[in-house]
C-alpha cells in the first residue's frame, strides 16, 4: 500500500506529480480548451455572482488563500477566504449573488459542512472542491469538482493540498472563460503551463536529498519562522503548519511585508528563517523586497534558508542554504515551492523518531465542531 515507502507521508509527497496530473485529466478538450462539465450550476447564475467566499479549515484553507490570488486576478470577482468555523458565527452577508467554494479533502469536516449549509440556506450557490467521492459536503452542495489526488492516508495533508490548488485554479479559469474575463488563448496558455507542473514537481522531488540532509541536521531546533509574499505567504503558513504537526516544533508563517511591523523582534542569533522567494520575473518589485527581507533577518543573525527559482543568483549572497525550484509562472509557483517545505517537515520529524503518518493529538477528519 505504501508502494515501498516507509510511510504514507513519504508516499503521498512523492505521489504529487500524479495528484496534479490526475486532477487536470479530462478537464480540457483536444484543442486545450477548458471543459468542466461537472459544474452543474446554471451559467447564467455564475455570470451574475458578484462575490466568492472560499470556506475551509487548516491546510485546505491555505489552498484557498493561494487560489484567491489567481481567482481575483483572472476573474475580477472579489474573493474572500474564511475559516469555516469563524464564518458561521459572525452573521456573514451572503445572498444569491454569492458563490461559496468549499475546500475539503475528506468532505466530512463538520465546521465546513455547517458553514456550507448555512450559506445555502441564505440562498448562496455552493461548489465543493473535494477529494472523497460521495462524502457529505459534496452531497450537500450544488456542484462538486473532485480533486483526483487518490486516497490520502497520512493525517497531515500533502498531495490533497496541491490537488486543491489545481482544482480551484481550474474553477477560476472556468469562471473567467464563462464571464469573458480572459481570452481563450490566455486560458489555453495557463492550462498548458499547468500541464507542465507534474514534471516540474517530479524534478523537485528528485532533487530533495539536500533539503533532507539539512532537515536531519536541524533535529534540535526549537522554532522556525517562515516568510513569503503574495502566493508565497499561504505557502509559508502551510510550511509552518507541516512543521508543527509532524515535528512538534514551534513554527510561524508570516507575510514578509509584516516583518518590520513586529515579527523581526523575534530574530536572534541562529534563528532559522525559511523564505519563499517570488520569481524575479514576477510582478512589480516583490522579488527585490523579499531579497531585502532576507538581508534584514540575516543581518540580525538569522540562519537563512531560501526557496527560490532556478537561475535566481541574487539570493545566494544572503542565504546559508538555497533550494531551487524549476521556472514557472508566478501564480503556479505554490505547486512547486510547497514541496521542499513538506519534505523538510517530514524528514525532520523522522530524524526525531516521530510517527509521521499519525502525529499526536490529530485526527484525519474532524467530524466534530
Ligand atoms: C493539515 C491537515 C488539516 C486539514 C483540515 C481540513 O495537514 O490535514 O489542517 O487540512 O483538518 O480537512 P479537510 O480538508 O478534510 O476538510
Amino acid at each position: 500500500k505504501k508502494d515501498g515507502y516507509p510511510s504514507f507521508m513519504e508516499k503521498e509527497i512523492n505521489d504529487q506529480p500524479d495528484a496534479v496530473a490526475q486532477t487536470l485529466l479530462g478537464r480540457s478538450d483536444i484543442d486545450g480548451n477548458l471543459t468542466l462539465d461537472e459544474i452543474r450550476v446554471d451559467p447564467a447564475v455564475l455570470k451574475s455572482i458578484n462575490r466568492i467566499i472560499v470556506l475551509a479549515c487548516g491546510t485546505s484553507a491555505y489552498a484557498g488563500q493561494v487560489a484567491r490570488y489567481a481567482i481575483e486576478h483572472w476573474c475580477r470577482i472579489p474573493t474572500e477566504v474564511e475559516l469555516s468555523h469563524e464564518f458561521r458565527y459572525r452573521d456573514p452577508i451572503v445572498d444569491e449573488n454569492t458563490l461559496i467554494v468549499s475546500l475539503s479533502q475528506s468532505g466530512e469536516t463538520m465546521d465546513t459542512l455547517m458553514a456550507v449549509r448555512y450559506a445555502r440556506e441564505q440562498g448562496a450557490k455552493t461548489v465543493a472542491i473535494c477529494n472523497t467521492n460521495g462524502s457529505t459536503i459534496p452531497r450537500e452542495s450544488d456542484a462538486v469538482l473532485y480533486t483526483h489526488a487518490g486516497p490520502e492516508i497520512a493525517v497531515a495533508s500533502t498531495k490533497a493540498f496541491l490537488a486543491q490548488i489545481t482544482a480551484a485554479y481550474l474553477l477560476g479559469l472556468y469562471l473567467a472563460q464563462l464571464r469573458g474575463n480572459l481570452f481563450q488563448g490566455q486560458i489555453k496558455d495557463i492550462l498548458a503551463e499547468l500541464a507542465k507542473t507534474p514534471a516540474k514537481i517530479a524534478t523537485v522531488l528528485a532533487n530533495s536529498e539536500q533539503i533532507k540532509e539539512l532537515a536531519r541536521s536541524m533535529a534540535d531546533t526549537r522554532s522556525v519562522l517562515f516568510l513569503g509574499r503574495h502566493v508565497g505567504y499561504p505557502v509559508a503558513m502551510e510550511g509552518a503548519l507541516k512543521l508543527k504537526e509532524l515535528a512538534y516544533i514551534h513554527a510561524e508563517g508570516f507575510a514578509a511585508g509584516e516583518l518590520k511591523h513586529g515579527p523581526i523582534a523575534l530574530i536572534e542569533e541562529g534563528q532559522p528563517v525559511i523564505v519563499v522567494v517570488p520569481s524575479p520575473r514576477g510582478r512589480d518589485s516583490l522579488h527585490s523586497k523579499v531579497v531585502s527581507n532576507i538581508q534584514e533577518v540575516r543581518a540580525r543573525g538569522a540562519k537563512t534558508i531560501v526557496i527560490a527559482e532556478e537561475g535566481d543568483e541574487s539570493v545566494r549572497e544572503f542565504a546559508e542554504h538555497v533550494f531551487y525550484i524549476p521556472e514557472t509562472s508566478p501564480l503556479l509557483a505554490p505547486l512547486l515551492t510547497t514541496v521542499p517545505l513538506q519534505i523538510f517537515a517530514c524528514e525532520l520529524a523522522m530524524a526525531k523518531g516521530y510517527d509521521v503518518d499519525q502525529p499526536r493529538n490529530l485526527a484525519k477528519s474532524v467530524t466534530v465542531e
